[in-house]
């Protein structure tokens, strides 16, 4: 048995097969990206660089000297590599735990293949148990609050959270999410929301899954 921290190694490690020579990778955020970056910085010699997520990411990928660039150059991207908070036997997730969903959430959009890499603790038979964030302006957050609490939902405001685009995040609590690109479109249709943490619309290509038993499963 390994614990939740080798599995996310296990899995972050193994996601560099899948980054060949000249590409520009698309990295998201967590901290199993960050066994991901770790492993990425070995081989940074043979990529253009990174697309980078968040400000945490950008931090980490300069500290090993792989070159970050910007996606309205870059793009499209042929892989991108991110964790998830939850995902289902669809491929569909919610994320947002680290806050930087909206940048993942594009640069998701413009690549080609998403692989995401998660230990087997995310890997649910419903969405939902994760509250589901939501990145909202400012002057929106009350508004937003009581929209959700239209939909079912109870929602929380991480107050110590100012996300890399100078907004807020909503936490959101017991919504009932039986269909996930229904409700992403939902969400995203509400006036003051920037994104919210269901990739179900886009989800996932492949998920790189790390067990409890140190073994690991490719599913599409
Ligand atoms: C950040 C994310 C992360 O992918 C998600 O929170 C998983 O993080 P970790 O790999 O640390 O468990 O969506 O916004």
């Amino acid at each position: 048995m390994i614990d939740q921290n080798a599995q996310k190694k296990l899995a972050g490690e193994y996601a560099v097969r899948y980054v060949k020579d000249d590409m520009v990778v698309g990295v998201g955020t967590g901290s199993t990206v960050k066994y991901f970056i770790d492993k990425l910085a070995e081989i940074k010699h043979k990529i253009r660089g990174a697309v980078s997520s968040s400000s945490q990411t950008t931090n980490l990928l300069k500290q090993y000297g792989i070159a970050v660039l910007d996606l309205n150059s870059a793009g499209p991207l042929d892989i991108y590599i991110d964790g998830a908070d939850e995902i289902n036997h669809s491929l569909e997730m919610i994320k947002g735990g680290g806050a930087a969903l909206t940048q993942e959430k594009i640069i998701a959009a413009s690549s080609r293949k998403f692989i995401c890499i998660a230990d087997e603790s995310k890997y649910v038979m419903k969405l939902g148990n994760f509250p589901l964030p939501v990145e909202v302006i400012p002057l929106a957050r009350s508004y937003v609050a009581r929209e959700m609490v239209k939909l079912g939902g109870a929602p929380n405001w991480r107050e110590e959270v100012i996300t890399d685009n100078g907004n807020y995040i909503l936490d959101v609590h017991n919504l009932d999410i039986l269909e996930p690109i229904a409700l992403e479109e939902k969400i995203n249709n509400i006036v003051g929301v920037v994104t919210n943490g269901l990739f179900a619309k886009r989800g996932a290509d492949e998920l790189v899954l790390a067990k409890r038993d140190g073994s690991l499963d490719v599913l599409r």
